[in-house]
């Protein structure tokens, strides 16, 4: 089958990539950034480093943007979205007897620092099975209690899928004095954002379709200047450059948490790729990737396939993960591997995440892929 690729997605033919909840591929222009910054990089070493300063500075009105409007200099660039949680976690001022609500749908990132906290300090974790109230939101709001300090939530489970309804978890929680922190991973890139969290974090390699190993912070200012530092450097100075100052104070900024050299090959990339998303249009792109998720489910729907995602609109984003009765999920998964569909197994079952900029032979081809490596199974 020959398939119309998107001219910034020109990936191997014969093969479809349903894996942007694991590692996203980067658009066209990342690569040729990364490539014009290497060549720099070798002829001319960091000779341009301020021209390096000012993509830096476009990644985070990008990344500000994409966030839901916030001020840039309340974005802080940080190595992933663990870093980022771990910022939070060990910059709170906790008590013994502090609650945090946490829940059993969260990836391990959002769960294991929280608990870690628990013996250094005292603070009482409370695990939230999702299940258990009449909505996923229900059961959460159900356990916050007067001792309730944090609730660390995902934007969408990066298994089930499940997006989560943020608004009503930020009115819980502003009524309650608790902090909303938000792991927007699953989601950012893919829908719009615009939430009045406390904390919001996620790094760029998944719906931003950047590399690993750069994401972005955001905290809300107040929270901000509360937090302890824990990482100290030269570039988390007010006064960035003066390296002879006698005292020296965190800048006012979000920078105050990025401690060291920046991450600048990183940041060419995931500026390249957050500039195919804007011009791409975040509703356009937030449509195509609900279409794409509907189009999905239908497909496991016909074959009678369970499926594990919610398949209300408001309840799913770009993640379908279904159940193949009878076939071992692992297995499945590798002959998806080696008959070119890039995806993963969650749940008991396959993930498909499809990205804005699939044509709808693609998803095609995989489930004809797919039906292949079941016959071939059966
Ligand atoms: C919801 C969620 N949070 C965090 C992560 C991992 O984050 P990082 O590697 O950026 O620390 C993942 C990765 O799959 C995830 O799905």
């Amino acid at each position: 089958m020959s398939i119309r690729r998107h001219p910034q997605f020109p990936q191997e033919p014969d093969r479809v990539y349903l894996n942007h909840a694991g590692v996203g591929p980067w658009p066209l222009r990342a690569g040729e950034a990364v490539q014009r910054f290497a060549s720099e990089c070798v002829t001319r070493g960091s000779a341009d480093y301020p021209a390096w300063l000012e993509v830096e500075a476009r990644l985070r009105q990008r990344l500000a943007r994409l966030f839901g409007g916030v001020a840039s200099t309340d974005i802080a660039l940080v190595p992933n979205t663990s870093a980022g949680l771990s910022l939070l976690a060990y910059g709170l001022p906790w008590q013994p007897g502090d609650e945090i609500v946490i829940n059993d749908q969260e990836f391990p990132s959002n769960r294991w620092v929280w608990e870690s906290l628990a013996p250094r300090f005292g603070v009482t974790i409370r695990r939230v099975c999702l299940d258990d109230g009449p909505t996923p939101e229900d059961a959460l709001i159900a356990a916050l209690s007067a001792r309730t300090r944090l609730l660390p939530v995902s934007s969408v489970q990066y298994g089930t899928g499940l997006r989560m309804d943020l608004e009503r978890l930020g009115a819980a929680c502003r009524e309650r004095g608790v902090l909303l922190c938000v792991d927007a991973i699953q989601s950012l890139g893919a829908l719009r954002f615009a939430i009045d969290a406390d904390c919001v974090v996620a790094d760029g390699h998944k719906w931003m379709l950047g590399p690993e190993g750069l994401g972005a912070l955001y905290l809300r200012p107040e929270l901000r200047e509360r937090l302890q530092l824990n990482q100290f450097g030269w570039h988390m100075v007010e006064s960035l450059g003066d390296f002879s100052a006698a005292a020296w104070q965190p800048a006012a900024s979000a920078r105050r948490f990025e401690p060291g050299s920046p991450n600048l090959l990183a940041a060419h990339a995931l500026e390249a790729s957050l500039a195919v998303l804007e011009e791409s249009g975040p509703c356009e792109v937030e449509e195509a990737v609900l279409k794409h998720a509907r189009w999905n489910m239908e497909a496991a729907r016909r074959r009678g396939y369970p499926l594990v995602t919610p398949q209300r609109e408001d309840r799913h984003a770009g993640i379908v993960t279904f159940q193949v009765p009878l076939h071992d999920p692992l297995k499945l998964l590798d002959a998806l591997r080696r008959a070119g569909v890039a995806c993963a197994e969650r749940c008991g079952g396959i993930r498909f995440s499809a990205h804005f900029y699939h044509a709808e032979e693609e998803l095609e081809l995989a489930w004809a892929l797919l039906d292949e490596c079941i016959g071939a199974a059966s």
